[in-house]
């Protein structure tokens, strides 16, 4: 597992290099998690960070329901133009407050929802995307990392999400590719579409795409 959280890291990170390099300066990461700036075992680098290099004056948000996360991300994100809220993502109206509260939501804004919609269940990440979409300025884009089972047993998937259940007392959901193309429905999908993290990152940057476990990606536009 921890080859996937690298290269789900590493796709976060390329995509936010590029869409600021494409201009974009305001950034929502939506269970944003713990951030890392060099503190993990990969030195790779926060993705706030990773904005910042390109846009110095760029607006960040990062939104968790949990508290260590965020206790760290006031720690050692605080400084201009970061904003950390404590939130549920089922809990629209605090989501949609903390997007208003922090960013310019007449302008474009990157949603960023790495690795989190498989802990809400199919009609909560819908009705999330679909708040999302209707809230977010034209020219705004949403990137999503999603696990799968796809090219697994179903059998070792689902005793994989019982034994997470077990272990950390939360519900995960890998889902089909169908399932997390169909999560992007109402934006417009950015070539090269739904992609496996991996193939994300430059054909250089490492090791061919195997079978087993592993996140899907998606980047797609609010037209
Ligand atoms: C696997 S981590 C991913 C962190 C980061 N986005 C990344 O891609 O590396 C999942 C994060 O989602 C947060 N999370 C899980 N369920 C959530 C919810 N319902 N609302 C807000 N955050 C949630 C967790 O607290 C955790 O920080």
């Amino acid at each position: 597992m921890k080859e996937v959280t690298r290269e789900n890291a590493a796709a976060l990170i390329r995509a936010v290099h590029l869409l600021a390099g494409q201009g974009h300066t305001q950034f929502a990461d939506l269970g944003g998690g713990r951030p890392m700036n060099r503190l993990n075992d990969d030195n790779l680098p926060d993705l706030a960070t990773v904005a910042e290099a390109e846009q110095p004056a760029r607006q960040w948000l990062l939104l968790d329901s949990d508290v260590s996360a965020v206790t760290a991300g006031r720690a050692l994100l605080g400084g201009e133009g970061v904003a950390v809220v404590q939130q549920d993502l089922r809990h629209l109206p605090g989501v949609m407050a903390a997007l208003h509260g922090h960013l310019d939501m007449s302008r474009p804004v990157v949603v960023i929802l790495g690795a989190v919609l498989h802990f809400l269940t199919m009609p909560e990440a819908q009705l999330l995307l679909d708040a999302l979409w209707a809230e977010l300025a034209s020219g705004s884009v949403v990137v999503v990392t999603h696990l799968t089972g796809e090219g697994a047993d179903p059998d070792t998937v689902q005793a994989g999400a019982k034994a997470y259940r077990t272990l950390h007392g939360i519900d995960i959901y890998p889902r089909t590719r169908q399932e997390i193309t169909g999560l992007a429905a109402r934006f417009d999908l950015r070539p090269p579409g739904v992609v496996q993290t991996i193939e994300y990152e430059p054909p250089d940057a490492g090791p061919a795409p195997v079978p087993g476990p592993h996140f899907l990606m998606w980047v797609a536009e609010r037209s």
